[in-house]
């Protein structure tokens, strides 16, 4: 790989995944595209910003201008950009489809014009909408339940429908299920919760809190997305872990690490318009590359709970 192209890559996700690619492939110069909303933050590039090897573009996805000949000669280019939050999407849908949808269908096209040999699209689980019992396999139908998840299942759509007829190996559609790790913006369960935490304020819980959700590591995800694109796979695979944990659980684990009481600090709210009760991703394609989730949920969440402690005033 001499030239990847990464956009939301000062978000949570993407900061990640930026490092571990100037990690792995060490001769290859990185184009990050990415706006600076809310949860994009330079800081999180710090380490290599400086680098020669990195380049770094204020852009919104959209103002494909801004970008456009760092599509030339690119071996790979990776949309991570998204507004990614499902309780803001209830409240302003429109900048969702304008990134999720409009962004990564310009995104798409650009990179099939510059014939840029991989385009790599990163979406999610909640595409396959919930599911009470059994497992979601990538031939499963799209039955997305909120505004976020509408417009992930429709840029799917569309990247999906290339797929039938351009050269097939050029694109690789991922979908997981949710990611934990440090740098995530403090509107998510895990961050939320070590915040309020820490500022001795009540954790917000919607509805009764029994909602169960899977959680992989953002280096486990990086792992996965670094060997399925080395390997050259393509397609659409679902990349996650299968044990689910009760929301309820997972504060009452973090309370357990910050010393605080559950039962004090835990704040029942008014549930979502529509929460989807269970997600299950079927793991088979991709347990056939021989990529598997290395780390543990539980026992990785102290060092997470420590990089807030110390990275607090960042957000
Ligand atoms: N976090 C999860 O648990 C999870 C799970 C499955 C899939 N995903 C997917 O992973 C991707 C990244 O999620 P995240 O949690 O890192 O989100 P995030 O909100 O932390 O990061 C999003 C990044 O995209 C940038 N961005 C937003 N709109 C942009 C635009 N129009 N143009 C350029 N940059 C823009 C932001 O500045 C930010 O840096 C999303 O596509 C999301 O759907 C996330």
């Amino acid at each position: 790989m001499n030239k990847i192209l990464i956009t939301g890559g000062a978000g949570f996700i993407g900061s990640h995944v930026v490092e571990f690619f100037f990690n792995k492939f060490k001769n290859s110069k990185i184009i990050v595209v990415d706006k600076l909303t809310y949860s994009g933050k330079k800081i999180f590039l710090r380490h290599i910003l400086k680098s020669k090897r990195i380049k770094f573009i204020k852009s919104d996805i959209v103002n494909i201008k801004n970008y456009e000949n760092d599509l030339k000669n690119l071996d790979c280019a990776i949309n991570v950009a998204a507004e990614s939050h499902v309780d803001n999407s209830f409240k302003s849908s429109i900048i969702f489809t304008k990134t999720n949808v409009l962004g990564s269908h310009i995104f798409f096209q650009n990179c099939l014009n510059n014939n840029v040999k991989k385009i790599v699209h990163i979406s999610t689980d909640e595409v396959y909408g919930e599911i009470l019992k059994g497992s979601s396999s990538e031939n499963q139908m799209f039955d997305p339940s909120n505004p976020y998840s509408g417009t992930k299942a429709a840029a799917e759509m569309i990247i999906g429908s290339y797929l039938r007829y351009i050269d097939k190996k050029k694109i690789l559609i991922i979908r997981s299920n949710n990611i934990y790790g440090t740098r995530q913006y403090p509107e998510k369960l895990i961050p939320v919760t070590i915040t309020k935490l820490l500022k001795n304020q009540k954790i917000p819980v919607h509805g009764s809190g029994s909602y169960k959700r899977s959680y992989l590591s953002v280096k486990d995800f990086s792992e996965a997305l670094y060997l399925l694109i080395k390997k050259n796979y393509w397609g659409v695979f679902n990349v996650g872990t299968n044990k689910s944990y009760k929301n309820l659980d997972v504060i009452k684990e973090i309370c357990g690490i910050l010393n605080k009481d559950p039962n004090k600090f835990i704040k029942f709210i008014k549930d979502r318009p529509f929460n989807d009760k269970r997600y299950f991703l079927n793991l088979n394609k991709i347990s056939k590359t021989g990529w598997k989730a290395k780390r543990n949920f539980f026992k990785d969440l102290p060092e997470i709970v420590d990089w807030y402690k110390k990275n607090n005033k960042i957000f």
